[in-house]
């Protein structure tokens, strides 16, 4: 390890949320290299008073927000990275570069020979849409709320040689086989919101998503669900990283870090997690497993579990059968929907296990999303459900007989299905469920 201290950061604004303290100083450590990784937070009009110190005094930095282009004046030159998109995420020596091209290659998403619809031409998406175009893509739709930046990336990717590009609304319905989003549709904490409606992802096989808290969004989620290759930032975050490390310690051979460097990018998913709480609501029939894989879920996240029957119980100081007699299902169903509130205002993260009428009834998906929760559908098979609730104790709907039962079941599985972010094989034992859903989070089993 070298003895004198090496000082890196990151400057821009708003900064409060960023991980590269967290990636970078592991990194370093990794490597054993003597170094610290600061924010320097730093508005538009700083630059000028702030940036020629910091050159002075930092071995490097990463520039984000809003700096990426305006920074470009204080340096010495460009390296053909930052050339390339015009932007600058990282410095070394006065030189800027651009890691994050190279963090989007390490999603390997596939783009080659299709038709990429991009969402959003801010900073991000313009990395998006060259490296889209370098990849052999058919042909870019961008569809943005700014028509004029839309337009400005357009000519951007006509100096590289590419012209098959269509400058679309945000709005408008024309999508592609891949889809990218590049705006913060999604993030957290307002986790429900969708950058495209969900019908779109029917003509797609592919979607990449910028954002990386969540580790993955409901548009990521979705797509999984959907079969689709998938996956959100997570990965572009760490690689631009890893990369620019390469760029301030030239001497270092990082090869030989890939096992510390993949142990590193496990734990960045875990620490989005923690600094990113969520509320993940678990919906299915009678008997899909709920509250047992709910309890699992829980415990391997470390977060809270809930159980909505039995806050419903508790509220009413009646079970559930003595609610259902009392007051009849509607009775039932107004207090659910009182404790499904209840429980999602609460400030922390959460794992739910709703009853299994809670999730389908009019509002109540939207309510979940608005709340920032995320549905997660355990979805089994009418055998599987009857046999897990043989005795019929405590459910008061299964107790009209099979008939009855499996009416219920036909009529909810397409409602569960349209409200479902996450849709999991709830046949298996809940310890295998667990993983499934650990794995569509990113998050290593
Ligand atoms: C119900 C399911 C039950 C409970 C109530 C109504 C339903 O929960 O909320 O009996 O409408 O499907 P479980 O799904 O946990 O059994």
């Amino acid at each position: 390890m070298s003895t004198t201290l090496r000082r890196f950061g990151l400057i821009g604004k708003p900064l409060q949320h960023s991980l590269s303290p967290f990636i970078h100083e592991r990194i370093m450590d990794a490597a054993g290299i003597k170094g610290e990784y600061k924010l320097y937070e730093l508005g538009e009009g700083d630059l000028a008073r702030e940036l020629p110190k910091l050159l002075n005094e930092l071995d490097g930095f990463n520039c984000t927000i809003p700096h990426k282009l305006q920074v470009r004046s204080f340096l010495k030159g460009l390296d053909s990275s930052a050339q390339l998109y015009g932007a600058v995420n990282t410095v070394y020596r006065g030189v800027g570069y651009n890691t994050d091209g190279f963090g989007f290659q390490s999603s390997c998403v596939p783009l080659r020979g299709k038709r990429v619809c991009l969402i959003g031409a801010g900073g991000v998406a313009r990395v998006l849409a060259v490296e889209a175009a370098r990849a052999g893509a058919r042909e870019i739709v961008i569809r943005a709320r700014r028509p004029e930046r839309a337009l400005e990336l357009a000519s951007l990717l006509a100096g590289l040689g590419f012209s098959q590009v269509k400058c679309l609304d945000f709005q408008a319905r024309e999508s592609g086989d891949v889809l990218l989003n590049g705006t913060p549709v999604g993030m957290w904490p307002d986790v429900g919101g969708l950058p495209v409606p969900a019908e779109e992802l029917a003509g797609a096989a592919a979607v990449f998503d910028t954002i990386y808290n969540p580790t993955a969004t409901r548009l990521v989620l979705k797509a999984k669900s959907k079969g689709l290759w998938a996956r959100g930032g997570l990965k572009m975050l760490f690689a631009q990283a890893v990369a620019a490390q390469r760029i301030w310690h030239p001497e270092l051979d990082f090869g030989l870090l890939q096992g510390e460097l993949a142990r590193i990018e496990q734990e960045l998913a875990w620490e989005v997690l923690k600094r990113s709480p969520l509320k993940l609501v678990l919906s299915g029939f009678m008997g899909a497993g709920k509250t047992h894989v709910g309890g699992l879920l829980a415990q391997r996240l470390g977060i809270p579990f809930v159980d909505l029957d039995e806050a419903v119980a508790r509220r009413a100081q009646l079970s559930i059968a003595e609610i259902f007699s009392q007051l009849g299902e509607e009775g039932f169903r107004q207090l659910e929907r009182e404790c499904l509130e209840a429980e999602l205002s609460s400030s922390g993260p959460l794992v739910l296990a709703a009853g299994g009428g809670a999730v389908v009834q009019g509002g109540a998906a939207q309510l979940i999303h608005d709340r920032g929760g995320l549905i997660i559908y355990l979805d089994v098979s009418l055998e599987t459900a009857l046999a897990r609730c043989a005795s019929g104790e405590g459910r008061p709907l299964l107790q009209k007989g099979r008939e009855a039962a499996a009416a219920l079941y036909a009529q909810r599985r397409p409602l569960y299905k349209a409200a479902a972010d996450l849709w999991v094989d709830g046949n298996e034992q809940a310890a295998v469920v667990v993983d499934a859903i650990l794995a569509a989070f990113e998050l290593e089993v």
